[in-house]
């Protein structure tokens, strides 16, 4: 499936200093997939592993929590931020986790080389919210791209986002609600779980007063 392109995100690069450098020249291609040729996911892991898609991950530390959580699940976690993806080889490679694996890009781009039903969970949690009305179509959750990452999920897969910004919580429910093929609970959110890990920009939201909502939709 091929959709509309939609740019979520304006790359930057900054400075990452000598062991940052280091932890992507030397590290990162033990765990590197690529976002435009990811394959099957079941082929990432040997043995294979229910795959689960992270989207955003940031500095990885909710990643990390997941990969110890669940060493019965692969983690594929993309990401444009290069000093997040440098971060999260290095500490892959020294807690010696082996059920992560790491795309640098684009997860649109990710996700569309993906095959369709392969995967067993998708999480993006604190997507961009891009709050200005005029930056809403690059935000990740709009009907085009919900329909593609539910397009990916294997029947009875997860998609769950997870949101401090209320108003992107509506624009999540409803787009959720609006895709014939995800279900939710009636209540439509759902309590926050107590597995999923509190992530860095869920602790800047709650410093700052703002209450986090989660959404977790089924593939039918
Ligand atoms: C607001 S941060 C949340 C990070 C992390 N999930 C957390 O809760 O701490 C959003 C993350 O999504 C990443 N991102 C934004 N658009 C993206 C895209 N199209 N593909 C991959 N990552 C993207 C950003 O680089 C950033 O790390």
């Amino acid at each position: 499936m091929t959709t509309a392109r939609v740019r979520t995100f304006h790359a930057r690069r900054g400075r990452l200093g000598p062991e940052l450098n280091d932890a992507l020249d030397d590290l990162l291609p033990r765990y590197a997939v690529a976002v435009q040729s990811p394959g099957d996911p079941s082929d990432l892991f040997d043995p294979p592993l229910p795959v689960v898609l992270e989207i955003g991950f940031g500095m990885g530390d909710a990643t990390l929590a997941m990969a110890r959580l669940e060493p019965d699940r692969g983690i594929l976690a993309v990401d444009v931020h290069t000093r997040g993806i440098a971060s999260l080889a290095r500490a892959l490679d020294s807690e010696g986790l082996t059920n992560v694996r790491v795309a640098h890009g684009d997860a649109v781009t990710l996700v569309e080389a993906l095959p369709e039903s392969s995967l067993a969970g998708i999480r993006a949690w604190f997507p961009d919210p891009w709050p200005k009305a005029r930056h809403h179509k690059r935000r990740l959750v709009q009907p085009v791209t919900v329909a593609l990452l539910a397009s990916r999920l294997q029947q009875g897969g997860t998609l769950h986002f997870a949101t401090d910004w209320p108003e992107y919580g509506e624009q999540m429910l409803e787009v959720v609600s609006a895709h014939s093929s995800l279900v939710l609970p009636g209540t439509g959110f759902t309590p926050r779980p107590e597995w999923r890990p509190v992530t860095r920009y869920e602790k800047a939201g709650l410093t700052a007063g703002r209450p986090v909502v989660d959404l977790i939709a089924t593939r039918a």
